[in-house]
């Protein structure tokens, strides 16, 4: 994923206001704020664990949060300190593997930070200038779910599905990324990320990804959808 440190502020949350946009606590939008080579750290749920149920159970929230997105935090903070040892060093030979880490495990903190805060209990539909968008790219929004919701079903492996916003052509796209960071589109700015990988649903679907690609839709939060459609467009 390729974005301007400003769009990243947006996103991550290098702001008061880039939290907001997460819908995180400014305390917990994971060191971001100061920048430079403070520690990413872990965002706090922006809901209680349970309260996605039945849609998804709390046990899945809980190990997907506290363990699998804590993963790539830590991974995350690990590829930068080797990278931060091989400047002091003098030494890139490993600079290789520590970028395919930073891409991999920083995509990784990114999309799963985007993930749970696009998700909401007992969400309002999508409306307004979002819903307008989707209308006028995809025909309907039960046409963009069933796009996304294909995409979601058909990733080889592990994998996202992504609704973002592409600006040199102003328009809303369908993204199908394998891993965090294959077939991402530069300059892409994700408004809506669902993920695949099997720890998404495993303990609760177990092998039918259908099942959880269906009832996702049920806890998709168009709000903040919406919030990171405007700030994507710069309204
Ligand atoms: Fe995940």
């Amino acid at each position: 994923m390729t974005l301007f440190r400003s769009e990243w502020l947006k996103l991550v949350g290098g702001s008061a206001l880039g939290s907001l946009t997460l819908g995180f606590a400014a305390s917990a939008s994971g060191g971001q704020a100061a920048g430079g080579t403070v520690p990413y750290t872990l965002p706090e749920l922006p809901y209680k664990p349970e309260a996605l149920e039945p849609h998804l159970s709390a046990a899945v929230i809980t190990l997907h949060h506290d363990k699998h997105h804590a993963a790539y935090v830590a991974g995350l903070n690990k590829a930068l300190a080797g990278l931060e040892e091989a400047r002091a060093k003098g030494d890139f030979a490993a600079v290789q593997a520590l970028s395919r880490a930073l891409a991999f495990h920083g995509s990784g903190h990114i999309l799963h930070a985007l993930y749970f805060a696009n998700l909401a209990p007992n969400p309002k539909p999508a409306s307004g200038a979002l819903l307008d968008a989707i209308q006028a790219q995809f025909g309907s929004l039960d046409a963009l779910i069933g796009q996304m919701t294909e995409a979601c079903n058909s990733t080889a492996g592990s994998g996202w599905g992504l609704l973002v916003y592409e600006p040199m052509g102003r328009r809303l796209l369908v993204l199908q990324v394998e891993k965090h960071e294959n077939q991402l589109l530069a300059g892409a700015v994700p408004l809506l990320v669902i993920d695949v990988w099997e720890h998404a649903y495993y303990l609760q679907y177990q092998n039918r990804r259908p099942d959880y690609t269906k009832a996702i839709w049920n806890v998709v939060n168009w709000d903040e959808v919406a919030r990171r459609f405007a700030a994507a467009v710069g309204r």
